[in-house]
């Protein structure tokens, strides 16, 4: 089985694949027959350690669409809580004969972990501080679609860089397409490696965000702060956060982008959050639907005869 546990690795061929086949959905899914067959038969579980609204409601969503049976695990109410590990927790799940799992869980590798134990193929729904791809996927179609491509794009991905799985896989798929990928953010939310992440370095919105085509913001986790540096919000509002005024050195019409959930008035002012002709956070949300049908219509599909 072919997996999907990250944006590093793939080329570009392989992501334009990904956004074609989700490119074609769209359409599909604001019309009448939403629903299709493609999949009837497959049965696809989410497994999600960490809470979450939009992914696991879009792959459970993506998977009823395309007429396979979708089930939602949920932690809380499993035997991960007598003790059961990961491993055995993907074993028994295994033995039901699935066709897809999709796995979130706090701790970078387990869905990498996972594959190499299961015989269906798994999607990482965003494991730790490592990757989130169907995000990228899906920011990376918001942004084709508003704008045709990706080439030649300069994208300003602002704030907590350090805690952001989001970062990671956007900041993979953007070099692979050929953008120009900025990260705008305090030293204090910048991983020690960013010098080899391929991007230009800001520690200013001034500087980052100039003649920027797109700006990404990023949720401060301050859940995956104990202990460390914990900045005030309303400083670090002052300082990071989004509004007109900080927006205004973009190329003009740039548009504003958030993976969710937002933290209104703390890393995005909300005017800006809810422009309706600049902002494209909830058209994200739209096409991650698109986008977990096309990885889960061309990773169970069946093998094509040679
Ligand atoms: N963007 C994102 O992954 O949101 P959820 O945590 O709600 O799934």
């Amino acid at each position: 089985h072919r997996h999907l546990l990250g944006i590093e690795g793939l080329t570009a061929p392989e992501i334009n694949l990904l956004l074609d086949t989700a490119d074609r959905y769209v359409e599909q899914n604001r019309g009448e027959n939403r629903v299709t067959n493609k999949l009837a038969g497959k049965t696809i579980v989410n497994l999600f350690f960490e809470n979450s609204t939009r992914t696991r409601t879009s792959f459970e969503l993506a998977a009823r669409r395309l007429g396979a049976d979708a089930i939602n695990m949920s932690v809380d109410g499993s035997s991960v809580k007598k003790g059961e590990t990961l491993i055995d927790t993907a074993l028994t799940l295994n033995a039901m004969h699935l066709d897809a799992l999709v796995v979130r869980h706090q701790e970078s590798g387990a869905p990498k972990l996972l594959a190499s134990k299961v015989n269906c193929a798994v999607i990482n729904a965003g494991d730790g501080q490592h990757e989130h791809p169907t995000q990228a996927l899906l920011d990376a179609l918001t942004i084709r679609r508003r704008l045709g491509t990706l080439k030649g794009l300069t994208v300003a991905i602002c704030g907590d860089i350090l805690h952001s799985r989001v970062a990671r896989s956007n900041i993979h798929l953007l070099n692979i397409m050929g953008a120009n990928v900025r990260v705008v953010a305090p030293p204090t939310l910048l991983p020690g490696a960013v010098d080899r992440m391929g991007v230009e370095v800001h520690h200013s919105m001034a500087t980052g965000l100039k003649d920027a085509d797109i700006v990404m913001m990023l949720r401060l986790q301050l859940e995956r702060m104990q202990g460390q540096f914990l900045p005030s919000q309303r400083e670090y509002f002052r300082f990071f956060g989004l509004d007109y005024d900080k927006l205004s050195v973009a190329k003009p019409g740039a548009l504003i982008m958030h993976p969710g959930p937002m933290n209104r008035g703390v890393e995005i002012d909300s005017l800006v959050a809810d422009d309706i002709h600049r902002s494209v956070i909830l058209q994200q949300v739209e096409l991650g639907v698109a986008v977990r049908m096309a990885c889960l219509d061309l990773l169970t599909a069946a093998p094509k005869a040679a």
